[in-house]
């Protein structure tokens, strides 16, 4: 059963600061001993809640974190394009020492395969997964875009009819750039993922995903349905503006 949350914020602020706030709650719950492990997403909407991560008054205790990507465009990691620069740069530069903790995705690989082979690898490793089960990460960032895509799951896109692989390299018409990316495996087996969209541009899609009959090939968001874990919706006011159910503004 999918536990779904579904909460509207005023602002995207708003919403960064609660999707922070979650992230600091997480690690602080977290056994003394244990590592939390999380993934972020790249694109424009997660990088307000970067900056509030960054801030030494976010509380969150990243000595007992281990990072991840999401997804990552095959470029170096310099490149105006990469996630890992956006995501370096908002937060990683900010924290002491948090750029260790930070498995990256290595855009400049010439093999994209064997790069997803070798994050396969390091997730497996860090998460001290058993041998044959797949590695459950704790808690996901995912952004959604006007089509329905989410990490670099893209409508018609080969991964999303992965089932064996964790990560593998991506591609789809509708971008520029050949990708890497978390494929549904790895993603429905994630304790807790948070969906963050904002904009009035994506209110059609976020109503399409959320209310209308699941067809992940054309709305890939639709296919994250973690068999044990929760799905929260964390959406401001512009994106949730077609919304046919009535929700009640986050507190
Ligand atoms: C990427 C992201 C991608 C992103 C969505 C939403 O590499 O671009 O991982 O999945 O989350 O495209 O992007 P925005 O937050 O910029 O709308």
């Amino acid at each position: 059963m999918v536990e779904r949350e579904i909460k509207v914020f005023d602002t995207l602020e708003d919403l960064s600061r609660a999707a922070a706030d979650r992230l600091r709650k997480r690690v602080a719950e977290a056994a003394p001993e244990q590592k939390v492990s999380v993934a972020f997403s790249g694109g424009t909407t997660p990088r307000t809640m970067f900056k509030l991560l960054a801030a030494p008054e976010s509380g969150v205790a990243w000595e007992r974190t281990e990072l991840f990507q999401v997804d990552e465009r095959m470029v170096p990691p310099d490149n105006a394009q990469s996630n890992f620069r956006a995501i370096r740069g908002y937060l990683l530069v900010h924290v002491p020492d948090l750029q260790r903790s930070f498995h990256r995705m290595l855009g400049e690989a010439e093999d994209a395969a064997r790069a997803a082979e070798d994050y396969a690898l390091t997730l497996e490793a860090a998460l001290d997964t058993a041998p044959g089960e797949c590695p459950r990460l704790d808690l996901v960032y995912l952004g959604m875009g006007v089509d329905g895509h989410t990490a670099s799951l893209f409508p018609g896109s080969p991964a999303l009819e992965e089932t064996r692989r964790w990560v593998r390299p991506n591609a789809s018409p509708r971008v520029t750039l050949p990708r890497l990316t978390l494929t549904y495996p790895i993603l429905n087996a994630a304790r807790e993922l948070i969906f963050m969209v904002s904009g009035a541009d994506k209110a059609e899609t976020l109503r399409a995903v959320l209310e209308d009959p699941i067809r992940p090939r054309e709305l890939p968001a639709q296919g994250v349905r973690p068999a044990e874990g929760r799905v929260r919706w964390y959406v401001d006011q512009a994106a949730a503006q077609r919304l046919r159910r009535p929700l009640r503004s986050a507190p």
